[in-house]
């Protein structure tokens, strides 16, 4: 018999505690309409985990519900011209991600008739799902007995256990308690339990482990010092990059765009004019590397932290005349800016040299792309 449910055990301890204090989240089914068998919509699931890897809840929810309502299958995600997904995606960073998600969805649309494979192996063979996604989407959308494990699950698991093998290195170890501690019944609600406890009870700072399910057996709490883990490998800092980037304005109100390369960073996503970005302080911040001659004015700089790196932009201006024609680009109106695929560095270099070009910058990612 299957004890691992029971109200006693601290699955099912963690359980109980999901369904009065879940969160309400628009790609999941409540506990009470789970009870009577309905299942979310893998699509749905899918989607969610894989904008939320990186990016935070509350802005995932915005982009989750702009998706849906422009493609509400994966067929017709399959069917999108991959330039319109990548303008949705932009905000969210890693746009890596977005160029997948639609290799993904074609692979589902072409190779297994719109539906998703139901197991995590089917899953992972898919393009850009990896172990977490296969598991999340395994446990949540199939109820499959998946451990699942993001960063909210390692530090819920490190304290319990008060595994102090530092990040990276302890995640099989974390894993291997996570997989030890998912019910057979259940799965699915186990896993975005896990995840609840952490956003909202476990927390990096002050937890508030009065009101946790696992406090009778939380070995972290019993040490007196819960917020010790998840111990971490020492954080090299981050090598700084510069360059220059060159936003012109032509008479039409116009601003000149261009397309990055398709691979590498922020590849394939839309750009003002920029010279490489380097490790070096030499002509690469100034005009002398403009796309093309205009009466370039400083226009201050921008700082901009990627994963590996942090990039100093200086930023140029020019009024130039609306004939000019450069056939590396294109001239879009400033008041069309909002549909592009602009990356987040790419509108905040935007904003500094005309400020109300946007009525908001996306400032969404956990850690901005
Ligand atoms: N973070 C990643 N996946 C999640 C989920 N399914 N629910 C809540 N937070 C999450």
């Amino acid at each position: 018999m299957d004890l691992s449910s029971q109200p006693s055990s601290l699955s099912g301890k963690l359980l109980a505690w999901y369904d009065r204090h879940h969160r309400d989240l628009p790609w999941r089914i409540s506990p009470p309409m789970a009870a009577r068998g309905i299942r979310p919509d893998p699509y749905h699931i899918w989607l969610s985990e894989v904008m939320l890897q990186q990016t935070t809840v509350p802005a995932v929810k915005a982009y989750f519900a702009k998706f849906l309502e422009r493609w509400p299958t994966v067929g017709d995600l399959a069917a999108a011209p991959t330039d319109d997904v990548m303008a949705a995606w932009a905000g969210l960073g890693y746009y890596a991600r977005a160029r997948n998600l639609k290799k993904c969805a074609e692979a589902v649309a072409a190779e297994h008739g719109g539906r998703f494979p139901d197991t995590e192996d089917g899953l992972r063979a898919l393009p850009g799902i990896g172990d977490y996604t296969a598991a999340a989407v395994a446990a949540i959308a199939f109820n499959r007995q998946a451990a699942v494990m993001d960063g909210n699950v390692e530090r819920v698991i490190s304290r319990l256990h008060a595994i102090s093998t530092p990040l990276p290195a302890g995640k099989p170890a974390m894993k291997q308690k996570v997989a030890l501690l998912t019910p057979a019944d259940r799965p699915g609600d186990f896993a975005q339990a896990m995840m609840d406890l952490g956003a909202t009870i476990c927390t990096p700072k002050r937890p508030a482990c009065a009101l946790c399910p696992f406090n009778n057996a939380c070995e972290a709490l019993a040490s007196h010092d819960p917020e010790h883990f998840p111990v971490k490998a020492a954080k090299k800092d981050k090598p700084v990059r510069q360059g220059a980037a060159f936003v012109a304005v032509n008479g039409e109100g116009e601003i000149y765009l261009r397309r990055r390369i398709a691979s590498g960073l922020l590849g394939g996503m839309t750009e003002v004019p920029t010279t490489g970005w380097t490790a070096r302080i030499d002509g690469e911040t100034s005009t002398a590397a403009a796309p093309f001659p205009a009466d370039w004015q400083a226009a201050g700089t921008v700082t901009h932290v990627f994963t590996h790196f942090e990039l100093r932009l200086s930023i140029y201006r020019a009024q130039a005349a609306s004939s000019s024609n450069h056939n590396d680009g294109w001239w879009e109106p400033v008041t069309n800016l909002e549909a592009q695929a602009l990356p987040t560095v790419m509108k905040k270099a935007i904003t500094q040299a005309i400020p109300n070009a946007f009525t908001k910058v996306g400032a969404f990612s956990k850690a901005s792309a």
